[in-house]
């Protein structure tokens, strides 16, 4: 359980430390629930100094100024998986960065069985998010 937007810092500031070339964190969860800030907060972790935008014609977004690539990928728009194939998404995933991926459930056939699936709803309270997680060992 996440309280307010300090916590999804302090949690995306941690999950960077984890995060190895190849990691995936697939997010999911509906608009508003913090795929971006926490994405952001993720960054923040990396060292990546560049400002993260949500970006709404292109579906990746790369970052290179951390101690990892970051790619960012956004498939809210995409209309068929077939799309990811066409902008080689194999080179991102199986790369040597790191891949986040919004709304990761709308291409769950192509999300490799390792990845960090972090499932996000909405709280009871404003600021609170509910973190279902999978994939991470250890927890964090
Ligand atoms: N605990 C929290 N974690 C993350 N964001 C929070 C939290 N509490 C409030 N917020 C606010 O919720 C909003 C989340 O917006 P954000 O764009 O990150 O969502 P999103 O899931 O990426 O949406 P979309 O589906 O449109 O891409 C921000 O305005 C942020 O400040
Ligand atoms: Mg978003």
């Amino acid at each position: 359980m996440i309280k307010d937007e300090k916590q999804t810092k302090e949690f995306g500031l941690r999950l960077a430390d984890r995060l190895v070339p190849g990691s995936i964190v697939a997010l999911i969860g509906n608009l508003g629930t913090g795929k971006t800030a926490l994405t952001k907060y993720i960054a923040e972790g990396l060292g990546i100094k560049e400002t993260i935008t949500s970006p709404t014609f292109t579906i990746v977004q790369e970052y290179y100024d951390g101690r990892l690539p970051l790619y960012h990928f956004d498939v809210y728009r995409i209309n068929d998986v077939e799309e990811m194939f066409e902008l080689g998404y194999e080179e991102y995933f199986f790369g040597k960065g790191v891949c986040i991926v919004e709304w990761a459930d709308l291409i769950s056939e192509i999300i490799p069985e390792d990845a960090i699936v972090i499932n996000i709803s909405y709280g009871e309270n404003e600021g609170e998010r509910i973190y279902e997680i999978t994939g991470l060992e250890a927890g964090l």
